[in-house]
């Protein structure tokens, strides 16, 4: 589609000013359809950038520089015009100062490229909820994942109409081509010179150097997360990091379940698992974001606004995720995964004995004795929603399904048992907000580092994390007796050999059958100073073989290590100075003395 067809003149002049400063060779509107994605991976196909993978029709397989391999939250920036708006947990630069740096970087950096534009739909086209972005890229490889990660295309703009609401969205990989210069087969700015930023007072995002993920697909993290967060407190909704799945018991009784951990700590598992309990049966709403509002009847709503699946590779395996390797058979684009010797992809986990030879992510040789990863740890699959086998038939519902549940939880080897309720709405807040995990390879950082990780919200909330907290207290007081239940889980508890305790994946199943029993009041629990425990007797562990000793370990309250923490949640509490609400250092005191 060409740029004098779009007939939203707001749109269309923003579209004029951005290229007139990014100097493309052409600008090209999408128009979200099959033939479109076909020619852009035929392209990037002739190129050498995209690699047909065997054995999976229409799939590709992508090389990143190999310091563009995931989010950069050093490089993410939450501009508001105070710096208290965006609170201690962001990066800040003052808006007018960040906007002229990111101006000079624009000037000509679409040089030689095409500019896209890219109309998508974040939550179904034309439903309530949804809400409407305009990405401007110079990616194809960003064209083809929008189009398997939203909905994307001319009915986007035929909702628009002529003065319709959109976010606008910038993205360049700040790579331009000179005349006669060799192009790299993964383009991008060095590391100093990415700026992931948002603007949330004019709902407006600026993203420059990185090709990776969620720096660069910018209604995953950066509208769907940062910007919706910041219009969901305005507005009176929640905008969350959090999977959505639907069990229903052997009676055909639903329970909706949303989730939140850090990247790369189970979202994606979780959201396909396949219980392990006779009759109990799982579907997959979301996998990673949640947006809810309260409905009619006073409950909370939940819908899922991506269109697919951006998972991490390594450990996706028939054994652990059999929905995901499912879900991958066809029009898959990968990313960063090694490839064997007949054009099949792989990743560490994947089988349990590695191929004798691959092309590691980096394009080198690699065998099992190279001693270095072979797929890249944050190597991810795109894949549409739609090829998951248990993907609910209700993923699409603009209503939402109405949540029973909501799970935190992180990554920790020890201190968290394996599961714990709270005991209100209250105290669930609390231990959202003190949630803590190790870090991992979703961001470009030193990995296993304990870090507090509020509501698995840290790097995705685009406002000030204190009247977040504050936000999540208000919702509960307004959802009164119809406020989902909270408990928090640790898969990742290990024993003294560094192995993890808990089978987790469909066994997981068994903790979330305690959970809804709880809701039923069919369980029983214990009472501990961090709060609900099931006893080895409350959970079901029919069928499982697991020590006695395993199961003391996973139930077990570590109240030495949780004093030990006290300081720690302190000083995170304290960084919120007024903005900390008084319900939440409430809750901080009344742990104490439990603990004595
Ligand atoms: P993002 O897409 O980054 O938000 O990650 P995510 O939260 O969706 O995490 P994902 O489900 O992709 O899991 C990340 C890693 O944790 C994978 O390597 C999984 O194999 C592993 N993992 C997930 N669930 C479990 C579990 O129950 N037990 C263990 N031991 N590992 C798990
Ligand atoms: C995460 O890091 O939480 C992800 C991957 O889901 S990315 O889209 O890169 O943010
Ligand atoms: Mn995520």
């Amino acid at each position: 589609m060409d740029i004098s067809e779009i007939k939203h003149a707001k749109l269309k002049k923003w579209v004029e000013e951005t290229a007139a400063l990014c100097t493309p060779k052409n600008i090209y509107v999408c128009d979200g359809s099959k033939a479109e994605y076909d020619r852009l991976m035929g392209h990037m196909k002739d190129i050498g950038m995209a690699l047909p993978v065997t054995g999976r029709p229409n799939s590709f397989h992508f090389r990143s520089d190999p310091s563009d391999v995931a989010r950069v939250e050093d490089r993410t920036y939450i501009s508001t015009r105070s710096k208290d708006e965006a609170g201690p947990t962001n990066n800040w630069i003052d808006p007018s100062e960040l906007k002229k740096i990111m101006l000079g970087l624009y000037k000509g950096c679409m040089k030689g490229r095409t500019l896209y534009v890219i109309p998508f739909s974040m939550g179904p086209i034309g439903s309530p909820i949804s809400k409407v972005g305009i990405e401007i890229s110079d990616s194809p490889y960003v064209v083809c994942n929008m189009h398997i990660m939203t909905r994307v295309g001319s009915r986007v703009l035929d909702v628009l109409g002529t003065d319709g609401e959109f976010i606008p969205c910038v993205h360049s990989i700040g790579a331009p081509l000179e005349e006669g210069q060799k192009d790299a087969k993964w383009p991008c700015a060095p590391i100093e010179s990415k700026y992931i930023s948002h603007f949330p007072e004019e709902n407006l995002i600026w993203s420059y150097g990185s090709g990776y993920g969620g720096n660069a697909l910018l209604g995953k993290k950066c509208l769907a997360l940062r910007i919706a967060s910041a219009m969901a407190r305005r507005e009176g909704w929640m905008a969350e990091h959090m999977l959505i799945l639907r069990l229903t018991n052997p009676e055909g009784r639903r329970y909706h379940i949303a989730a939140a951990f850090p990247s790369a700590c189970g979202k994606t598992n979780l959201a396909m698992l396949q219980p392990t309990i006779p009759g109990w049966k799982a579907e997959c709403i979301g996998d990673d974001i949640a947006w809810m509002k309260i409905g009619k009847d006073g409950r909370l709503y939940a819908i899922n606004p991506e269109a697919g699946f951006f998972g991490v590779a390594p450990g996706t395996s028939y054994d652990s995720n059999p929905m995901a390797m499912d879900s991958l058979k066809e029009n898959v684009i990968f990313t960063n995964c090694a490839i064997k010797d007949n054009g099949e992809v792989w990743w560490e986990g994947m089988t349990k004995d590695a191929p004798a030879h691959a092309i590691d992510w980096k394009g080198k040789d690699w065998t099992p004795a190279s001693g270095t990863d072979a797929a890249h740890p944050n190597a991810r699959f795109t894949a549409p929603a739609s090829q998951c086998p248990v993907i609910s038939p209700d993923w699409e519902n603009p209503e939402g399904v109405p949540i029973d549940i909501f799970i935190f939880g992180g990554r920790r080897a020890c201190v968290v048992p394996l599961v714990h309720e709270a005991t209100s709405w209250q105290h669930g807040v609390f231990m959202g907000a003190t949630a803590a995990s190790e870090t991992t390879a979703a961001n470009i950082c030193d990995i296993g580092n304990l870090r507090r990780d509020p509501f698995a919200m840290k790097p995705f909330c685009g406002y000030n994390m204190g009247d977040y907290f504050k936000h999540w207290v208000d919702m509960g007081r307004k959802l009164g007796e119809k406020a989902p239940r909270i408990f928090y889980v640790n898969w990742f508890i290990k024993n003294a050999e560094g192995k993890f305790v808990w089978p987790g994946f469909g066994e997981n199943s068994r903790v979330l059958k305690w959970m809804c029993d709880r809701i039923d009041g069919k369980a029983g629990a214990v009472e501990t100073p961090i709060g609900l425990l099931p006893t080895k007797a409350d959970l079901d562990l029919a069928g499982l073989n697991i020590s006695d000793n395993a199961l003391n370990q996973l139930l077990f309250v570590d109240q030495d290590a949780y004093r030990a923490e006290i300081p720690d949640m302190e000083k995170h509490f304290n960084q919120f100075g007024d903005r900390l609400p008084q319900e939440l250092k409430a809750e901080l005191e009344a742990l104490k003395k439990r603990l004595g």
